[in-house]
């Protein structure tokens, strides 16, 4: 009796589309399976992903080939920033864009769009930042976000409206730039509503950097909070994940706070832009990385809303890291020979524990060798 009690507590849940994907009993979710990352992803009904630029996916066969093969997800690096597409106030560049869209499409990956409107005031092309009238500027606003949401609906799936409105480091409060200064804070609102109804079907991200201190954190909460009183159309929170290995990392069980925090507002999650460069003076470098990287996609991944991972980039060969802080950093899964790093395989582990579940009812589903991924299937 009992048993047929949680039988069909279970088949209500499957019907639920309950949050367990696959069983123990998933070649994929064996220790030291050789199931890519992407695979492994599907099982967790996460999205994997990996930020990329057209000329090494066109210049690097053995990159193109491992991209869609380890990551059901991409994000452009580069092509649909300002300074990409809009050279100048009369000029949109798609090319390089589009062609990133239509690999993702031939792959069968998903695509975020990064980013809408970038607070960096170094990222603001100067055409923008000279703008002296408020009226323009928010027309100048309106008509970018409404030409670039427009061109990709139905074909980008995630938007970053806006990223990293706070400062970096220092105290944490709203980036002087030109929209700060002319438009007020209202800007990020506007920006928000502004891309949903260019494309009504996108989740709407706030992706914001180096939330590593309960200060930064604090603001961010703060931000995203008067934002969801103010009815403004924000679905997900990115925390970008550029992660000096052992110096800016998060204290442990702050990111899965953090990620709960958000997911209690009813918001989605992702880690947008993971990376973890490493000292050469680290000692046991690539075990270190490994170590922290599982720790970081693992307190995300614990958290039910936590609905994806993107690294940026995927191998130590192409790193913007190389040039921004040293060369030889190695922040990423794969190394520079394409070869998997420990790094990837505490990725992998990360996804397989997502994937086989956290709770208990279904827990209990894996143990009784009942599934709802195969009774889906
Ligand atoms: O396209 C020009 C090329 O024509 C020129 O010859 C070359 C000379 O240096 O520069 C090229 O542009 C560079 C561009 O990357 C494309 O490679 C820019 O100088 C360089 O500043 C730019 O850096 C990018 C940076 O954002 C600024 O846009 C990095 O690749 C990219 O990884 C980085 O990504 C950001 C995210 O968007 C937001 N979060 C932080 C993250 C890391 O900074």
């Amino acid at each position: 009796m009992l048993m047929r009690r949680v039988g069909f507590l279970l088949a209500l849940l499957c019907l639920a589309g309950g949050p367990v994907r696959a069983l123990p009993t998933d070649p994929c979710l064996e220790p030291g399976s050789d199931c890519t990352l992407r695979e492994l992803a599907d099982l967790a009904g996460v999205r994997i992903g990996a930020a990329t630029q057209p000329a090494l996916i066109q210049g690097d066969p053995t990159y193109a080939e491992i991209l869609p093969r380890e990551f059901g997800s991409l994000t452009p690096e580069n092509q649909m920033k300002w300074v990409a597409l809009r050279p100048d106030r009369d000029t949109y560049r798609f090319g390089p864009a589009d062609e990133l869209v239509a690999f993702a499409e031939a792959n069968g990956m998903r695509v975020r769009g990064h980013t809408l409107l970038w607070s960096d005031p170094i990222r603001i092309p100067d055409w923008v930042s000279a703008i002296d009238d408020p009226v323009e500027l928010q027309g100048v606003l309106d008509e970018h976000i409404d030409t670039v949401g427009r061109r990709y609906a139905g074909r980008v799936d995630a938007w970053d409206v806006v990223n990293e409105p706070l400062e970096i480091f220092g105290p944490p409060v709203l980036r002087d730039n030109v929209y700060l200064d002319l438009l007020g804070p209202d800007y990020i609102a506007q920006a928000f509503h502004a891309a949903r109804a260019a494309d009504p079907g996108a989740v709407l991200f706030l992706n914001e950097t180096q939330v590593t201190s309960r200060a930064k954190f604090d603001a961010l909460y703060a931000l995203v909070t008067d934002l969801l009183a103010q009815g403004v159309p924000i679905d997900a929170v990115g925390l970008q994940g550029h992660y000096l290995t052992g110096f800016n990392e998060p204290a442990p069980g702050f990111l899965q706070e953090m990620v709960q925090a958000f997911a209690d507002l009813g918001l989605l999650v992702e880690l947008t832009e993971l990376d973890m460069p490493v000292t050469p003076l680290t000692p046991d470098r690539l075990e270190a990385q490994a170590r922290s990287l599982g720790r970081v996609m693992s307190e995300c991944l614990a958290v039910e809303a936590c609905q994806g991972i993107t690294f940026w980039g995927f191998t130590d060969r192409y790193t913007w890291i190389d040039s921004f802080l040293a060369p030889g950093l190695i922040p990423l899964p794969f190394d520079v020979d394409y070869q998997k790093k420990p790094a990837w395989f505490a990725a992998a582990d990360a996804l397989r524990a997502r994937a086989v579940g956290e709770p208990a009812l279904l827990g209990l589903a894996a143990i009784l060798g009942l599934g709802c991924a195969r009774r889906r299937a």
